[in-house]
């Protein structure tokens, strides 16, 4: 039996199922884990994807982690209800570790597999997951001295799972920059960045060394007047069919840098715009642990590889086939 579970994030199964249903069949949801016929498709509103599931009779919580323990070690629990029996299963296994990661350190390598009690006696689970952290929750080691906000949790799980950064000799732009966590980040890292907003940056991220500012309107930067150019971020406040237009005239130039965008979402997703973000050859679209109602869109340059490709082996074409049968 071919089929696919995917994981929401928590508030975001509605979009998930929708995104899904235009391209699987969907065969049962169980919130957060909805399952799907057919191969790992790369949903966006996915914080997880399980790329190797299988359901399996369990006669006790003791036979459900035998079951476990005997294909890996490290498990993360997904419930979707007997909570309590839930718990019991996970006390009977390894103990996968909490610690939050730490920025710049690399993530985790250790296969994470991820179950569930599906029902009083079937366990679904599998071995291998999209993402090597429980749930695909990315938590970090906070700095609460530093940034002026909280906005540079977002760049550091975009930096983290692109699994490459901006560094000494990269020429940034930060458009919508202001009060500066992502331009905190990346001056911290040691590029030059360049941030473009209506409102200032945090004196104190002004005075980092390599920082500039320019006050205006992201939609008025031209990316010729800054030559050398390696990345462009954008976390401007605006309806995604602007940041599409935005980036469909961008992605088209030579010297296109790479993308960092949140895509922001005001009342109801914009699928329109997800679709055509998705288009755009090269691109991913992702739900980051620290996106609100947002997506991100990445894009290194042509023959880069990222981080986001650890599993695309097992992420394939997106034709639907056969049903489950859970
Ligand atoms: C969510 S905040 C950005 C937070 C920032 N990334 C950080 O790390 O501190 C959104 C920003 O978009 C800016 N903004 C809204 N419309 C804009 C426009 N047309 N051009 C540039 N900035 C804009 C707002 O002034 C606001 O500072």
């Amino acid at each position: 039996m071919n089929f696919t579970v995917y994981q929401a994030p928590q508030g975001l199964l509605p979009d998930l199922t929708r995104e899904l249903g235009t391209v699987r069949e969907i065969t049962a949801v169980r919130e957060p884990l909805v399952v799907a016929a057919g191969p790992p498709y790369p949903a966006a509103f996915a914080a997880n994807i399980w790329l190797e599931p299988a359901f399996s009779p369990m006669a006790s919580i003791s036979d459900a982690a035998k079951t476990l323990k005997a294909v890996q070690r490290n498990w993360a629990c997904a419930p979707v209800g007997h909570f309590r029996r839930a718990a019991l299963v996970v006390a009977k296994l390894p103990k996968v570790s909490a610690r939050p990661l730490v920025f710049g350190e690399p993530l985790p390598s250790s296969p994470l597999g991820a179950f569930t009690l599906w029902d009083e006696g079937t366990l679904l689970y599998s071995p291998k997951t999209s993402e090597p952290v429980p749930g695909g929750d990315y938590r970090f080691d906070e700095d609460r001295e530093g940034p002026p906000n909280r906005a540079y949790l977002k760049l550091w799980e975009a930096l983290t799972r692109l699994g490459t950064m901006p560094g000494a000799g990269d020429v940034c732009l930060d458009l919508g920059g202001s009060p500066g966590g992502w331009t905190w980040v990346l001056a911290g890292l040691g590029a030059r960045v360049t941030c473009v907003d209506k409102a200032p940056l945090d004196p104190r991220v002004a005075a980092m060394p390599g920082v500039s500012s320019l006050a205006g309107s992201a939609f008025a930067v031209d990316v010729a007047d800054h030559p050398g150019l390696s990345w462009l971020f954008w976390d401007v406040i605006c309806y995604p069919s602007r940041l599409v237009t935005f980036l469909t005239r961008l992605v088209a130039r030579p010297d296109c840098p790479r993308l960092v965008c949140t895509v922001k979402f005001q009342g109801e997703t914009d699928f329109s715009a997800i679709a055509e973000l998705a288009a755009i050859p090269g691109g991913r679209l992702m739900h980051l642990s620290h996106n609100k109602h947002e997506l991100t869109f990445v894009r290194l340059r042509p023959g880069e590889d990222h981080g986001l490709d650890r599993f695309a082996a097992a992420l394939g074409p997106s034709a639907p086939q056969d049903s489950p049968a859970p």
